[in-house]
């Protein structure tokens, strides 16, 4: 075709701002001249610096250029002579390799311009990365990371020129997750599902259909269109890793990074989350009622194989495939395994036979490798009896889907078989070491399952999609190996709690990534303790004391609550553990009081245990919960106690506790240089023991106490430190805390861009999800940041603000370094 520029290629698109308006406005005649007069100029300038045509469609243009250069010269001209005019474009400039075929060009790279330019407005030109690093001599703004709405990763986006413009047209609020395979077809239903979310009366739609129709996609892909609506946010909230529908909010909050209840949270906030795979917790579905009675700006979207019976709820039941897209659809699952695929006459035919249904399609094409389309289609005539008349209705296409997994699951090996019915034991996937340790699944057997399409492999998790899974634990249920299996699960994740370490005195390193990313599993190992081991269950639950504290307080809980009702007569040193647990949960929930009594329980406990480091550790406990009442009196008695002990018998994480707690009992007198000693001290011994929380929140108070000494530069040295520790752990709020203090430290030695930067930053954060309590001591840091003023920090504020928080976090330190 025509003589296209090939190798690298700057693509721009262009396209007009409110076209319908505008016709509006000026009438048919004068709009069709405007237009023209528009499309002559464009297309003037752009040959001009030799720019080719390569498509038009209506009142855009896609224009391909050989440098980046001359692209971004020819928006610039462009804009600039239609400034005056009634038109006014957006403009996206993206460069890329594709390949050149007869028709024009194809790739991934061909549909990112348009895409660039649909999040932008009238009169701006966004450029993207790829075309930013090869630009010179011409101005570029960054507009910081964005997401498109086509759901691909962050990229960073450029604009050409200064002008401001309303915040970018993308997915900025959202934990959508970034798709492995592209979306094929659908247009149809994406626009029935986004016009229907969009209408005032529907605030919770309900996607419905067999398993593997595609429901959760569709919703990904219509949550991720409809984002403009939101500006709060639009949040996936995967629940098929779920068993219990007491965690469906809570397990929401989590997405949505709430410290808080859910609804407070969201109060009137304009936000739309996706409940995905809602049918076996059907049991939370008043509580989504109830939320949506306390968020007037709410909206739901659900999938679920039924719908959930609410009065608000609107129904969208999810076709199968049009034949057209089955046949597209298994042809470009085939390609993806073997490239030359080419679909002939049969592929209808098998189509036919799964119903056009996603999965089963997905699965049938998996097998290309080793069978021709027409063995694939006589070996499933086998099992699935022929279409007759018009479409099946949904019980039948369930039956469909379970005969095309029954016809895949036969096709494999017994020792295929055996991982995969296996595999079944995990909620929310799983890692390598977990699957061959408890499955016994060999990387042969894995790499097979996922060449059939039944397994997932994505971020070093192995995973199956819900219809797969269940049909593998009633696979599990029939082997007779069930209970052996679950026991291996409950063992091993047993092992990954006690090493991870994360009680609150802990000896020894602290992985809390280790327990955040196993989370449904570790759940699922103490729901089967629970009912095969008590004892067990109660030890491993207070095991995880610290975990909870940080990541679900009303969860830990509520574990350990029920597990002490039912058995009330388990031994002192359990016992001891379990209360201390239940306190350390108590004290973030709010509930200062029951912590209080928990801890004198345990401590009881404890001295029946004989068990002199649990009574130092308690002592302690009950030191702090003094503290915190404001009787500094027994505080400080209690705290000597605990240290006393705590050396005697050689505990150095309840010692350095003691010494901190002292320190900040000096500190509230007003004796800061002692104070700052006891800190340090209490640092120290925490960082030789191996407990990074406890020196984190020391070294944060220790920088409260140098600042206050005029001595901002062993604070800051304090603070980085904290900030890294608690980026390890993960813990959003204390992290915020910390930043606070850097930014309050680099303002108050007048580095006035670092400390806007890191305050923008604070304040995104803050929009994105509200902090818990910090209001007086964020007065009191904000205080000299919001002091300054100049354009130095408002460039940092500006900056700061299109950060997220781990981006935050990697500026900060790296600031200075
Ligand atoms: N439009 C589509 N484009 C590309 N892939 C699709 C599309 N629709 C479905 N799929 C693929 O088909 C499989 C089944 O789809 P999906 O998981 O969305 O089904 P589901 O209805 O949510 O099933 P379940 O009830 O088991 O949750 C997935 O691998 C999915 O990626
Ligand atoms: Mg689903």
């Amino acid at each position: 075709m025509r003589d296209l520029p090939a190798g690298t290629v700057t693509f721009v698109f262009t396209d007009i701002e409110g076209s319908t308006r505008l016709l509006d406005e000026l009438g048919a005649e004068e709009y069709g001249r405007a237009l023209a007069d528009h499309r002559a100029l464009v297309r003037q300038i752009f040959s001009e610096l030799e720019g080719h045509e390569v498509d038009t469609q209506g009142d855009a243009f896609f224009f391909a250029f050989a440098t980046a250069t001359a692209a971004l010269e020819a928006a610039g001209r462009v804009q600039d002579a239609l400034s005056n005019g009634p038109i006014r474009i957006r403009i996206g400039i993206h460069t890329g390799s594709p390949r050149r075929t007869e028709e024009g060009y194809v790739g991934r790279d061909v549909h990112r311009a348009a895409r660039i330019a649909a999040s932008g407005h009238g009169g701006q030109t966004l450029v993207s990365a790829s075309t930013a690093a090869l630009a010179s001599g011409v101005e570029l703004t960054a507009l910081g990371e964005h997401r498109l709405k086509d759901l691909s990763a962050a990229e960073r986006i450029y604009q050409l020129g200064k002008r401001e413009f309303p915040p970018l047209k993308t997915l900025f609020q959202t934990n959508l997750p970034v798709p492995t395979t592209p979306f094929l077809g659908r247009e149809a239903e994406l626009a029935d599902v986004t016009s229907q979310l969009s209408r005032d009366d529907v605030r919770l739609l309900t996607l419905t259909g067999p398993g593997g129709t595609g429901k959760t996609r569709l919703a990904l892909q219509a949550v991720a269109l409809s984002a403009d609506a939101y500006p709060d946010g639009v949040w996936w909230v995967p629940l098929a890793p779920l068993r219990d529908p007491e965690l469906v909010l809570a397990t929401a909050a989590q997405a949505l990074g709430a410290q808080q209840s859910i609804s407070d949270h969201i109060r009137d906030r304009r936000m739309l989350i996706l409940l995905d795979n809602f049918e076996h917790v059907v049991d939370a579905a008043p509580e989504v009622s109830v939320l949506l009675g306390a968020c007037p700006n709410l909206n739901v979207l659900v999938t679920s194989r039924e719908r959930l019976r609410l009065e608000p709820e609107h129904e969208y039941e999810v076709p199968p495939l049009s034949r057209a897209e089955g046949i597209e659809f298994f042809a470009a699952k085939a390609r993806s395994i073997k490239p030359d695929f080419e679909a002939n006459g049969v592929v209808p035919e098998i189509c036919s036979r799964l119903d056009d249904l996603p999965l089963a399609l997905e699965l049938a094409a998996a097998r290309v490798k080793v069978l021709s389309p027409e063995q694939i289609l006589e070996r499933l005539e086998q099992r699935l009896p022929l279409l007759t008349g018009g479409p099946r209705d949904l019980p039948e296409r369930q039956q469909t889907l379970r005969a095309t997994i029954d016809w895949s699951y036969d096709l494999l090996t017994d020792e295929d078989q055996s991982v995969f019915r296996r595999l079944a034991v995990f909620a929310g996937g799983c890692t390598l070491a977990a699957a061959d340790a408890i499955a016994g699944a060999s990387i042969d057997s894995l790499q097979s399952l996922l060449d059939k399409s039944l397994l997932r492999y994505t971020t070093e998790r192995y995973w199956m999609l819900e219809s797969l899974r269940v049909y593998a634990a009633e696979q599990l249920d029939l082997s007779g190996e069930a209970d052996a299996v679950r026991r291996r699960h409950a063992d091993f994740f047993s092992n990954l709690i006690q090493g991870a370490g994360l009680t609150l005195e802990p000896e020894g390193a602290q992985e809390y990534a280790l327990i955040r990313s196993e989370v449904d599993n570790v759940r699922t190992a103490l729901d089967w303790l629970a009912d095969s081991d008590p004892e067990a269950a109660l030890g491993q639950t207070a095991a995880l004391d610290g975990f909870w504290a940080v990541y679900d307080p009303r969860e830990g809980m509520r574990r350990l609550e029920a597990l002490l009702e039912r058995h009330p007569d388990a031994p002192a040193d359990i016992r001891a553990q379990a209360y201390r647990a239940l306190g350390s949960s108590a004290n973030p929930a709010g509930d200062d009081a029951l912590a209080e009594r928990c801890y004198e329980k345990s401590l009881d406990a404890y001295r029946e245990a004989e068990d002199e480091r649990g009574v130092a550790a308690m002592l302690l406990r009950l030191g702090m919960s003094a503290f915190y009442r404001g009787d500094q009196e027994r505080a400080r008695d209690l705290g000597e106690k605990s240290l006393a002990l705590s050396r005697e018998v050689g505990y150095g994480a309840a010692e350095s506790q003691a010494l901190g707690l002292l320190g900040e009992l000096e500190y509230t007198r007003g004796q800061v240089e002692a104070g700052a000693a006891l800190i340090e001290q209490s640092a120290d011994l925490a960082g030789e023991v191996g407990f990074p929380w406890w020196r984190s929140r020391m070294l944060r108070k220790l920088a409260d106490c140098q600042l206050e000494l005029g001595r901002p530069d062993r604070a800051e040295v304090a603070v980085r430190e904290a900030l890294q520790l608690m980026a390890q752990i993960g813990d959003r709020q204390m992290i915020v805390f910390t930043l606070a203090r850097l930014a309050r430290i680099a303002s108050e030695s007048g580095r006035a861009e670092e400390a806007g930067l890191v305050w923008g930053a604070i304040e995104a954060e803050e929009e994105r999800a509200p902090m818990g309590a910090w209001a007086k001591e964020r007065a009191r840091l904000a205080a000299p940041v919001l002091a300054l003023s100049g354009p130095e920090f408002e460039r940092g504020l500006r900056e700061g603000k299109l950060l997220s928080l781990d981006e935050a976090i990697d500026h900060a330190l790296a600031e200075r370094s």
